[in-house]
């Protein structure tokens, strides 16, 4: 595969400078993947750069127009093209999306383009979901972090880029902290774990002790204490939950 490259549109540009930062940032130096963010309202006309509108229908709120995100998203396309890139996923922040875990992270670090539309307000107009979905070339992908409601997709993004970039191989100093890392681990069923509880040094702190079988050297009895300590956490996660 090509060098991933991934755009953001929003109109707070300012809020994805983390992406420079830490481990993201120290992949982009290395050429192993591009971030660009773009503001929006470069991509309007008028003097006042307006970027919503009421709602057809009535309603709270307003509504994000599809003519300067259909502008953003065709540049973009064609700058991605110009780089070689041929096939471009466009993701759209809803709660109204497909819900982010790990299985699905992993597909989205397999894609060369991803196109990130933040929405604020009530959303962005449906027709530009319906308009890309039907553009050769382009996947459309309603992607949700979780069930709740943010003031705008750029937290999201972020949320999914740190998800997504560390699985592109290279990034990570050490591939093998990938294979054995919560929902990664699984016992002889197919149920996905969380991680195993982690200790260090001190043996003893505050009168608690590691785990003797850690301090074994017997590499199957820790194997078999990290799954049973696995299950045990994944269950005890359930009942948190459970209504
Ligand atoms: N925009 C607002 N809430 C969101 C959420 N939970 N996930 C993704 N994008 C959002």
């Amino acid at each position: 595969m090509s060098t991933p490259r991934y755009d953001v549109i929003t109109i707070f540009p300012e809020y994805l400078s983390p992406l420079s930062l830490s481990l993201i940032g120290k992949a982009e130096e290395r050429g192993l993947l591009a971030t660009k963010v773009s503001d929006l309202r470069a991509f309007t006309s008028g003097v006042h750069k307006s970027v919503d509108d009421t709602p057809y229908g009535g309603g709270a709120g307003m509504v994000m127009s599809p003519v300067p995100w259909g502008e953003a998203i065709d540049v973009i396309a064609e700058e991605a093209e110009g780089e070689g890139l041929s096939t471009h996923t466009l993701i759209i922040l809803t709660p109204a999306g497909r819900r982010l875990d790990q299985a699905f992270a992993y597909e989205l670090a397999q894609k060369e383009h991803l196109i990130f539309a933040c929405g604020r307000y009530e959303g962005i107009d449906y027709r530009v979901t319906d308009h890309y979905s039907t553009r050769d070339h382009f996947e459309v992908i309603e992607v949700s972090i979780g069930d709740y409601v943010l003031g705008g997709g750029e937290v999201a993004t972020l949320v999914i880029l740190e998800a997504v970039i560390r699985l592109i191989p290279g990034v990570l100093g050490n591939a093998e902290s990938l294979k054995e890392e919560s929902h990664t681990l699984r016992d002889e069923s197919t149920e996905p774990l969380v991680e195993y509880p982690n200790f260090t040094k001190p043996p003893e702190w505050r009168g608690l002790e590691v785990p003797p079988e850690l301090l074994s050297g017997n590499h199957g009895l820790i194997a078999k204490w990290r799954v049973a300590a696995a299950k045990e956490r994944t269950e005890k996660l359930k009942d948190q939950t459970r209504e």
